[in-house]
């Protein structure tokens, strides 16, 4: 059961989805034009229908089947969605004679959706067409000084429409909106973190069967939450853990500890050696990630002959991936070349794929209730070639050893002040430029290693971290103090884009 949400192209579809989700409802989203089976394999409880950059007086614009308008579902159609809702049912949308961007105050709002909400309050708007006439029988529910028709209802009120975002947190009162329309609806409310490990776990339990699964365990939240997935459902796995040397300080350790502690079956090799031999050389960061790839899936693969046979593998893809390679139009495109630590279809296992309704905050509350400790729940991504584009050129082990203290240091000051989970990612660069400095009575000539701290939603886009000074300083001493072979400490102040976060 959910509230699909029909996706149209509007940038804010995701949003959609979250919000609904943070209350309480299960959402997925599909393109907006996808065949009426395919909502209804869904079992729909509710309709959401999304903006658009489309105009309805585009006889090319985007259209949902048919069939849906017979459905007898609860719909809310948003910004083009309420467009679509009044041409279908007999009104009149046209180019708005003001075109709307931005902030703008509901002067008026009646009816369910704005009980308990007292007027003027400010919505967002984004819209260059608006409704000239309602169908027959509708009734406005809101309005501003620029568009007289912010909402409506049908006769029946099973469908309203919003001319403005609800889902956008510029809009107050925007998540009450959704959750009137979801009491409205009388959708289930029970999409919490307890009921999807639950769920999750019995999926999955019923999928692999008596089978065995594998996965590539990683440190990284998803894939120890996916471990712990399998460990609920009480399925038979191994997680196998290739350490390929360019891990951060203790992080092997760490994540043996936990995922062991919590009944994991970890099988982990050390391949470091085998990692550096590969990287030998090798200053061309796309021949780095390259070799590291190749070196990950034949250690894999071994490591799978090894521990006998295995008919499935398990594998952390996320929602935003899901939504991404069904092509939904306008959902966000997230990364697509970090496919380092990924394993190709040739390895001949079939997938099982359990956290693909989720984002990633919500595999974090999943962790939560799975026993995950925080260390790994909260803990910032980290690239499947690890270390090895955090040095630019040769990964040799004695930049290697530097760029893991630098990283510890600056990690572990960040946490001491409170800040660690303030920034989406924190990172050391190590460069092979070398600086001149003092230490003493002494000319010195040390590595010059930069600073990244980013704030982000997704990593698809992100602002440097506005760190406090006084900490960006104290972390300098810290590091030209304990790891005597940098001699220059520089922040990183540039965003993505135009730059990356990693700097390789
Ligand atoms: P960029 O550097 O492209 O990174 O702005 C965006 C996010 O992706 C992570 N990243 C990777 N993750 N394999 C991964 O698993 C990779 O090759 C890789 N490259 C970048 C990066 O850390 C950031 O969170």
């Amino acid at each position: 059961m959910a509230v699909v949400v029909l996706d149209f192209g509007s940038q804010y579809t995701q949003l959609i989805a979250r919000r609904l989700r943070e209350l309480r409802t299960f959402s997925v989203i599909l393109p907006g034009s996808s065949p009426w089976e395919h909502v209804l394999a869904h079992k729909p409880q509710a309709l959401v229908l999304s903006g658009s950059p489309a105009s309805l007086t585009d006889p090319h614009a985007p259209r949902p089947d048919l069939r849906l308008w017979s459905s007898h579902l609860p719909i809310l159609g948003i910004c083009y969605g309420m467009h679509l809702l009044v041409q279908v049912h007999g009104g009149e949308v046209v180019p708005a004679w003001v075109r709307e961007y931005g902030r703008a105050q509901l002067t008026y709002a009646q009816g369910p959706l704005f009980s308990g909400v007292s007027t003027p309050f400010t919505v967002w708007m984004s819209h260059g067409d608006t409704v000239r006439q309602v169908p027959p029988g509708w009734k406005v529910e809101a309005s501003t000084s620029d568009c007289p028709v912010a909402a409506l209802s049908s006769p029946d009120r099973r469908m309203f429409g919003v001319q403005f975002h609800p889902e956008v947190a510029h809009t107050e009162h925007g998540q009450a909106i959704l959750e009137r329309f979801l009491d409205w609806a009388g959708v289930d409310r029970s999409w919490t973190p307890e009921n999807i490990a639950h769920e999750l776990a019995r999926e999955v339990r019923d999928r692999v069967g008596r089978d065995r699964v594998i996965l590539a365990a990683s440190g990284g939240v998803d894939s120890s939450v996916l471990a712990l997935l399998l460990v609920q459902g009480g399925v038979e796995h191994r997680a196998v853990f290739v350490d390929h040397g360019l891990l951060r300080l203790g992080e092997r350790e760490e994540v043996e500890q936990a995922l062991r502690g919590l009944g994991v079956q970890l099988h982990v090799v050390d391949a470091s050696a085998r990692f550096l031999t590969a990287l030998k050389g090798l200053v061309d960061p796309e021949a780095k990630r390259g070799a590291i790839g190749a070196t990950f899936i034949n250690v894999f693969r071994e490591q799978a002959a090894r521990l006998g046979h295995f008919r499935f593998l398990a594998q952390g893809t996320l929602y935003p991936d899901v939504i991404e390679s069904a092509g939904s139009q306008g959902a966000a495109k997230i990364k697509s070349h970090h496919n380092v630590g990924g394993l190709p279809a040739e390895l001949g296992f079939e997938l099982v794929e359990p956290l693909r309704w989720l984002f990633k905050d919500e595999v974090r509350a999943l962790g939560r209730v799975l026993g995950l400790p925080d260390s790994i729940c909260l803990r910032h991504p980290f690239p499947g070639p690890g270390l090895a584009v955090r040095i630019l050129g040769e990964v040799t082990p004695e930049v290697l050893d530097i760029a893991r203290r630098v990283d510890h240091e600056f990690i572990h000051a960040l946490r001491e002040h409170g800040l660690y989970s303030e920034v989406w990612q924190a990172l050391a660069v190590v460069t092979p430029l070398r600086s001149v400095g003092v230490a003493g009575d002494e000319r010195k000539y040390g590595y010059v290693v930069a600073l990244r701290a980013v704030t982000s939603q997704d990593g698809m886009t992100a602002d440097w971290a506005r760190l406090p000074h006084d900490f960006l300083d104290g972390v300098a001493a810290r590091i030209t103090r304990r790891v005597p072979e940098v001699g220059r400490v520089v922040y990183d102040i540039t965003s993505k884009p135009p730059a990356t976060i990693e700097w390789e």
